[in-house]
């Protein structure tokens, strides 16, 4: 089909007042809602109807990349609306960085990022696991709750932990580690939560138990990439999470992990994920 004629412009709040439901589902905001790094386009046919919105957005924690999401009016779709949103969003960054984007590795809009030779950059499963697979781990003595340790000193452990499992797929920026944690202590539950501790007492595994969401999240690694018994004592927190998530009843849990996490992602297969995965990937228009 041929491409129809659009204009693309900033987006303003009046948009999002009368915006059409393929628009008002997506999590999308007025241009500049933040800063320059904010921008969000809008592309409207010659009626003035929205038939297309583009958003680019930097995250305090990964500001290497800009993270988009494009959508198109489902009437309007493969007449090259997106892809002329892309290039909008490319024209307008303060300065060029790399697009990032993930969703279910079976949604279509992986075939559209695949056109600006998009890469994978990482993968998660997405199937939720029951508690009752606690029985396929092994406990491990030096894991208890992390209600045990201080608010400062798992936060600190979190952090050591999040920076090195993503530093070389995508990395904190410098002094991100205030924004990592600042609303941590709010979405977990410490008690559920758990930790694995050396003899000298410092933590030397973390996994966290998220309950803000419908359903918990269990999420972590070893606090050092370099850990003796690593393997076991990533086994022995997440063990230990399923056994108290049962406990409270819950059902079933999500694992967010990544299938470079060296010590947690072998204990995908035991636990029976992987039918179902996110792809993360990134493209430079
Ligand atoms: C993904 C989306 C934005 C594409 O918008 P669009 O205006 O249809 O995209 P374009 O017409 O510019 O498509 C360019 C190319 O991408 C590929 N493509 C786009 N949608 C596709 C689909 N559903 N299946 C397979 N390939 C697709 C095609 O190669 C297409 O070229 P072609 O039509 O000549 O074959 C639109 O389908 C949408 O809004 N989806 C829901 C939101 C979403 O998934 N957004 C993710 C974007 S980062």
């Amino acid at each position: 089909m041929t491409a129809p004629h659009l204009t693309i412009r900033r987006l303003i709040a009046d948009d999002l007042a009368t915006a059409p439901a393929w628009l008002s589902e997506r999590s999308i905001r007025p241009d500049g809602w933040r800063d320059e790094t904010t921008r969000t386009l809008i592309a409207v046919d010659d009626a003035g109807a929205s038939i297309g919105a583009g958003i680019m957005w930097t995250s305090r924690v990964h500001p290497g990349r800009y993270s988009v999401d494009v959508a198109v009016a489902p009437e309007q779709r493969r007449r090259g609306i997106g892809s002329q949103l892309v290039a909008a969003l490319a024209a307008s960054q303060p300065e060029p960085r790399p697009f990032l984007w993930g969703a279910a590795e079976a949604d279509p809009g992986h075939a559209f990022v695949a056109r600006f030779g998009a890469r994978t950059i990482q993968r998660a499963p997405l199937d939720p696991v029951p508690t009752a697979h606690a029985a396929r781990l092994r406990p491990d003595d030096r894991v208890t709750s992390a209600a045990t340790a201080s608010q400062a000193v798992t936060e600190d452990a979190w952090a050591g932990m999040y920076e090195w499992t993503h530093v070389d797929w995508h990395p904190m920026g410098l002094d991100a580690r205030g924004a990592l944690v600042e609303d941590l202590w709010d979405e977990i539950d410490p008690e559920l939560s758990s930790i694995a501790v050396a003899a000298g007492g410092e933590i030397t595994a973390v996994l966290l138990v998220f309950v803000d969401g419908d359903v918990p999240i269990i999420a972590g690694e070893t606090v050092a990439r370099d850990t003796a018994d690593g393997a076991l004592i990533v086994e022995g927190c997440v063990r230990r999470c399923l056994d108290e998530l049962a406990r409270r009843g819950a059902t079933e849990t999500l694992i967010e992990g990544h299938v470079s996490d060296p010590h947690l992602a072998p204990l995908f297969d035991t636990l029976g994920l992987g039918t179902r995965w996110h792809r993360i990937i990134e493209f430079c228009p």
